[in-house]
């Protein structure tokens, strides 16, 4: 277990199962309760640069492999938070398929929510964080999210999303993120609107700041 200079949660499962709700639901509501020392950091911001690439041979990565992200500079990051100093955080480019000139300045934070599909494949990751959640939402559900998603946000066709389902995304969430689940402290059924989830994720932070717990209904 670190240091607890700051708390880090590690929130990870399938492609579109929800990851991101549950984590922005719980850092809004922690908010409105007076915790304004939080944040959240997305694993997709630490994909690999790839500006060397042309476009043609950028869309071929395999995005759903751990070896697609910068995880060295995900976990320096981490260890700079930790250590109590602010970190730049790449801007990604699910249109370009790699960083964009931006970069997001983020100051350390008592809690770190930290959100990504591979987190917990990694084991510094696993060591560095505090707290790790598996979000299990059936695969059929995610698939026609992510559709939706991909389509509307991110640029893609219908063709495309359907490929790159069959190709990578599938059979990489098989062989690397379902078996990650084992790792997880807390394993939440149906995602982002698990209410019972994310009232005790909420309690165990207010917890962890030495706060006394207040429940949404
Ligand atoms: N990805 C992609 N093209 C890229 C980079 C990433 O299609 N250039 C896809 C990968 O295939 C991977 C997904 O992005 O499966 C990771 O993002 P995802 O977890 O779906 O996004 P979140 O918003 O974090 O998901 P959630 O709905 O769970 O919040």
């Amino acid at each position: 277990m670190s240091d607890q200079s700051c708390i880090i949660i590690a929130i990870a499962g399938a492609s579109a199962s929800g990851k991101s709700l549950f984590a922005s639901t719980i850092l809004k509501e922690l908010k409105t309760e007076g915790v304004n020392d939080i944040g959240i950091i997305s694993e997709d911001n630490y994909y690999k640069d790839q500006s060397h690439l042309a476009l043609e041979e950028r869309v071929k990565t395999n995005y759903d492999h751990p070896n697609a992200m910068d995880r060295d500079l995900l976990l320096a990051h981490l260890q700079t938070l930790k250590a109590g100093k602010a970190v730049d955080i790449p801007d990604y480019s699910y249109v370009e398929h790699t960083r964009t000139q931006k970069i997001h300045h983020f100051e350390p934070k008592k809690i770190i929510i930290l959100e990504g599909i591979l987190l917990l494949t990694d084991e510094r990751i696993r060591e560095i964080a505090d707290m790790s959640v598996f979000v299990d939402t059936p695969l059929d559900i995610c698939f026609i999210r992510r559709l939706k998603r991909d389509m509307e946000e991110r640029g893609r066709s219908m063709e495309s999303v359907i490929n790159q389902y069959h190709a990578t995304v599938r059979p990489m969430f098989l062989q690397f993120i379902e078996p990650s689940k084992r790792y997880a402290d807390i394993i939440v059924p149906r995602g982002g609107k698990n209410r019972i989830a994310i009232n005790m994720l909420k309690a165990q932070i207010l917890h962890l700041l030495g706060k006394t717990p207040h429940h949404s209904n």
